[in-house]
């Protein structure tokens, strides 16, 4: 299938490694020029490189999207670079577990501020050029256990990710007058190397293994293109009809019903 996406310009958050990376690739297969960000240069000039390979413009910025003003600062270079805009994807994120009553005020503040406040000001900045463009889509990469417990230890990140789900059900009641589609991806456990997953599976082979078959009913983790290829698909005009939704991408991981 033609995603109808050759030619549009897409911003994807945090796109140096992992489901960013991949999510970044699959829409340069489909012709989108790109601007990407992380906070480390090298490894997002790597990557730029690479995406430069298939055919496409990207421009690269280094930066934390933590610090107020960068979202805005991100949009404007992506939009200065290439005239316009049509994509967003929110992938920067990140977890912390404790107890819930050993974390702090600080500890609330960073996960927030790396996972929600981060993405809401580049989608923020971004609207004003989204509405310009016929069919703008806005995805946000939430988690399974933004829909469900997912058990102790998790109260920031589930907090956070629900959140990401939430807002974006209603942007998309907002936005779908001026035909922009907002949309969150729910990935399940994501092995990629040099990931988190990666890390514990050769930490714990034993442990981990027990996870997958307890865990995961395809009895293996998720890679990161199945991901990266719902994104594209969510950001593309095929998805017309699809807004304000949550689509997991976890090979039946996760335990909520809808
Ligand atoms: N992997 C999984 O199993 C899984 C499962 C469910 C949900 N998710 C979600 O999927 C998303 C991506 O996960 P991942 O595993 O691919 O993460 P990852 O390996 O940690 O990659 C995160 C990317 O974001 C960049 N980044 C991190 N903090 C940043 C900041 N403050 N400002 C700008 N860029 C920043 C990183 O580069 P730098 O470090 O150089 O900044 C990197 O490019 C996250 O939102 C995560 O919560 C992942």
């Amino acid at each position: 299938m033609d995603l109808e996406l050759q030619g549009k310009v897409a911003l994807v958050t945090g796109a140096s490694r992992g489901i960013g990376r991949g999510i970044a690739q699959a829409l340069a297969r489909e012709g989108c020029d790109l601007a990407i960000c992380a906070r480390g240069q090298e490894a997002l000039e790597e990557a730029a490189e690479t995406l430069r390979g298939e055919g496409v413009r990207v421009v690269a910025r280094a930066m934390d999207l933590t610090e107020p003003e960068a979202g805005g600062e991100f949009v404007a270079a992506a939009v200065e670079a290439f005239g316009g805009l049509d994509v967003v994807v929110n992938n920067v994120g990140g977890n912390r577990r404790k107890p819930f009553e050993e974390t702090t005020d600080e500890d609330w503040r960073e996960l927030f501020d790396l996972n929600v406040n981060s993405a809401f000001r580049v989608t923020r900045a971004a609207i004003p050029f989204l509405r310009k463009r016929e069919g703008g889509s806005v995805v946000f990469i939430s988690s399974i256990f933004g829909r469900e417990t997912g058990g102790p230890g998790l109260s920031i990140y589930n907090t956070t990710k629900s959140a990401m789900i939430s807002a974006a059900r209603i942007m998309a009641l907002e936005l779908a007058p001026e035909g922009i589609r907002v949309n969150s991806v729910a990935p399940g456990s994501i092995r990629f190397e040099g990931g988190s997953w990666d890390r514990r599976v050769k930490e714990k082979p034993e442990e981990m293994a027990k996870f997958v078959e307890e865990n995961l009913p395809l009895g293996r983790f998720g890679r990161v293109d199945e991901v990266a290829n719902l994104v594209a698909f969510l950001a593309s005009p095929r998805a017309s009809l699809l807004t304000g939704t949550c689509i997991p991408a976890d090979g039946a991981q996760g335990q909520s019903l809808f």
